[in-house]
């Protein structure tokens, strides 16, 4: 374990037996369509890799940033668009993927960004949904894994831009955020 985490809340393996689940979730959800699978970077890229692996459907992908972030602990309140779609979605049926719903806030920019742009339905599937966190209504269709408000590392979510390499998902210690 990585000397900056207190301990492991989520193994390899736990992740990757709901990512399957998750999969054969989608599989059933877009069965007969094409959809757009759009990964909000960066914290869900690994998680995008992973999921759409464990799909048998005809996809595409695309990317994009929408933060909040930026190198502070705490959200700014304010969800931007930092790097816009390679495609359009008019039409399409999207398949956006978060790696965690914390005030809800990205979400709901998200939701009204595809629903200006033309998509066709928006479904979301995040790994990690923090629900004491929320201060807006906006819920993912499929979560992995709902969690406490814990500062959490690893599988692409990051503190600072660090340990999104972690193959698990860990608590990080209050020291290295607090000092
Ligand atoms: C994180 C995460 C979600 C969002 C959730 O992104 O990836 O997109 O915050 O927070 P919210 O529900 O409070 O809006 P972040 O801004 O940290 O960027 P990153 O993915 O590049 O780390």
């Amino acid at each position: 374990m990585h000397p900056d985490c207190e301990r492991i809340l989520l193994s390899e393996q736990e992740i990757a037996a709901r990512v399957q689940e998750a999969g054969a979730w989608l599989d059933e959800k877009f069965a007969g369509t094409v959809p757009v699978a759009v990964c909000n970077l960066k914290g869900s890229a690994v998680f995008f890799a992973d999921v759409l692996r464990a799909t048998h459907l005809d996809m595409e992908m695309d990317f994009m940033a929408v933060s909040s972030y930026g190198a502070n602990a705490v959200s700014s309140g304010k969800p931007f668009v930092k790097r816009d779609l390679f495609s359009s979605v008019e039409g399409r049926d999207v398949l956006l993927v978060e790696d965690i719903v914390d005030t809800g806030r990205t979400l709901v920019t998200l939701r009204q960004f595809f629903k200006e742009r033309g998509a066709r339905s928006v479904t979301v599937v995040a790994l990690l949904d923090k629900p004491a966190r929320r201060v807006v209504d906006a819920n993912a269709d499929f979560i992995c894994f709902s969690v406490e408000d814990e500062f959490l590392v690893g599988y692409g979510l990051d503190y600072a831009e660090k340990y999104r390499n972690l193959p698990y998902i860990g608590i990080l210690k209050r020291s290295v955020y607090e000092k």
